[in-house]
C-alpha cells in the first residue's frame, strides 16, 4: 500500500480522489450562497443550519484534510516532476507540448487559489463557525457578504480568484477522470467540454455574488 501511495499513479490517484471531494464541495458551497442573492433571511437560516448541524461540524476536519492531502501531493508531484527533468531544462517548457495552458500552470494557477481561499477563510470563517468553535457569538453572515463586496477592491480580487479557480478546475476536472482510467480518445474530448462547462458555470455563478453586492444591493 505504502509503495503505492508513493508510485507517480498512486499520487495521482490521491490527487483525482481528493480533487472529486472538492469538486463536490464547491458545487454545494456555490448552491448555499447562491441564496445571499435571493434573500438576507433566505442566507442567515441556511448559515445558521449549516453551523448548528453536526454533519457539516464532522465534515469540516474532512474537507480541511481533503484540501491538505490534495495541496500535499500536487507539491510532492510538482518537486518530482522539476527534479526529473534534465539539467538546464529546469525552468524551460518544450514548445512541442500539447497540453493546455491550464494543464501547464497548474501547479502556479493552484498557489492562486490556495492564497485566495486563505484570505476567504480570514474574511468569513474566522468570523463565523471558528467563532462558534470558541464559544463566542459569530458575526451576521449577510452583514459580512455585503460589507466585504461594497469595497470595489476585494470584488476585484475575488474575480481574480474565480478566474485562476476557472483554470484550475477546468483541467483538473478531466485529468482526474483520465488518472482513474475513465477516458479514450473518445471520451477525453467529452470530458473536457464537460470539464469548462462546469468550471464555467461554477465561477460565472460565484462571480454574480460579488458583482450583485457591489452593484444592486
Ligand atoms: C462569493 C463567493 C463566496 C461566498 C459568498 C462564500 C461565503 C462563505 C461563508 C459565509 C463561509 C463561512 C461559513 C461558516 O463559517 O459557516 C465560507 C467558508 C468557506 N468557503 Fe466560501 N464563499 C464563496 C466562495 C468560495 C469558493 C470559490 C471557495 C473554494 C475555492 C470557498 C471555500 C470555502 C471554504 C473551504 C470555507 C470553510 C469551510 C466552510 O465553512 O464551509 N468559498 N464561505
Amino acid at each position: 500500500m505504502g509503495n503505492f501511495l508513493c508510485s507517480s499513479i498512486g499520487k495521482k490517484l490521491i490527487m483525482s480522489l481528493t480533487g472529486f471531494f472538492l469538486l463536490i464541495f464547491l458545487a454545494l458551497h456555490l448552491c448555499l450562497n447562491l441564496a445571499a442573492l435571493i434573500s438576507d433571511s433566505l442566507y442567515r437560516q441556511v448559515c445558521e443550519f449549516m453551523d448548528a448541524s453536526p454533519l457539516v461540524k464532522a465534515m469540516v476536519p474532512v474537507l480541511a484534510l481533503g484540501f491538505i492531502v490534495h495541496i500535499l501531493f500536487s507539491i510532492w508531484v510538482e518537486f518530482e516532476n522539476w527534479t526529473a527533468r534534465p539539467r538546464g531544462m529546469k525552468y524551460a517548457v518544450p514548445c512541442k507540448t500539447k497540453a493546455s495552458w491550464s494543464g501547464r500552470n497548474m501547479f502556479v494557477l493552484g498557489i492562486i487559489v490556495i492564497v485566495g481561499i486563505l484570505l476567504h477563510l480570514v474574511h468569513f470563517w474566522a468570523h463565523m463557525q471558528l467563532q462558534g468553535f470558541l464559544g463566542n457569538e459569530g458575526s451576521d453572515p449577510y452583514e459580512l457578504v455585503a460589507t466585504l463586496f461594497k469595497n470595489p477592491c476585494w470584488v476585484v480580487l475575488y474575480l481574480i480568484w474565480f478566474a485562476a479557480i476557472y483554470f484550475h478546475v477546468s483541467h483538473g476536472f478531466w485529468s482526474a477522470f483520465q488518472t482513474i482510467g475513465l477516458s479514450n480518445s473518445l471520451w477525453i474530448p467529452r470530458l473536457q467540454f464537460l470539464a469548462k462547462l462546469y468550471a464555467a458555470v461554477v465561477c460565472l455563478a460565484f462571480a454574480a455574488i460579488p458583482i450583485c453586492f457591489l452593484l444592486f444591493k
